[in-house]
């Protein structure tokens, strides 16, 4: 099974020695819609679950306001073990980990992923910014793409802030287009 060749992974050194466990993803196979971020923090390593620290809360919080549930959504990292510290991953790291998403989004065959912030964006999209490409779909290799603000960027804005408003925008647009 997949998830049971991604738990084995050691292709990077320092995180394989370093994880605690391998945060594979949450959500049915058969989402419509997936939500991908960067790489799990502290929590996500402790619980094995992505989003599940602060931004996890707030992720959680928009679905539902959405009109949708966090049960129906398949959530997953572009970088699968947490960086040390919660660095920045890097670009080896990102690399090595890619085929696993590739994988994972193939036997997922969503309607829709949204990605949140620049480095899950720029996986899909390449170098850009998030001004230029959020809240509009975009097609890559046949999967249609809609990019929007990390929860952790809304977050630092404040819950009145730019990003918290274009984040609840775009969510709410994601799941108006997969239902
Ligand atoms: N931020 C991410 O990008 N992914 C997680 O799983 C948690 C926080």
């Amino acid at each position: 099974m997949l998830a049971d060749e991604m738990r084995a992974c050691t292709r990077c050194v320092e995180l394989a020695s370093t994880r605690t466990q391998v945060v594979v993803g949450s959500g049915p196979t058969g989402a419509r819609l997936v939500i991908v971020g960067e790489a799990p923090g502290a929590r996500e390593d402790e619980t094995g679950v992505p989003f599940v620290g602060r931004s996890g809360q707030l992720l959680d919080r928009l679905l539902e306001e959405a009109g949708t549930s966090r049960d129906v959504v398949a959530v997953i990292n572009t970088v699968k073990c947490r960086p040390p510290g919660n660095r920045v991953p890097s670009k080896v790291e990102t690399a090595n980990c890619r085929p696993w998403t590739t994988r994972q989004l193939g036997e997922m065959t969503p309607a829709l992923v949204v990605p949140l912030g620049l480095s899950a964006t720029t996986w899909f999209l390449g170098r850009t910014t998030l001004g230029a490409v959020r809240g509009r779909v975009h097609e890559v290799d046949g999967q249609r793409v809609l990019p929007t603000f990390h929860p952790a960027a809304a977050l630092r804005g404040g819950p009145n802030g730019e990003a918290m408003t274009r984040l609840r925008e775009d969510l709410a647009l994601a799941v108006r287009l997969v239902s």
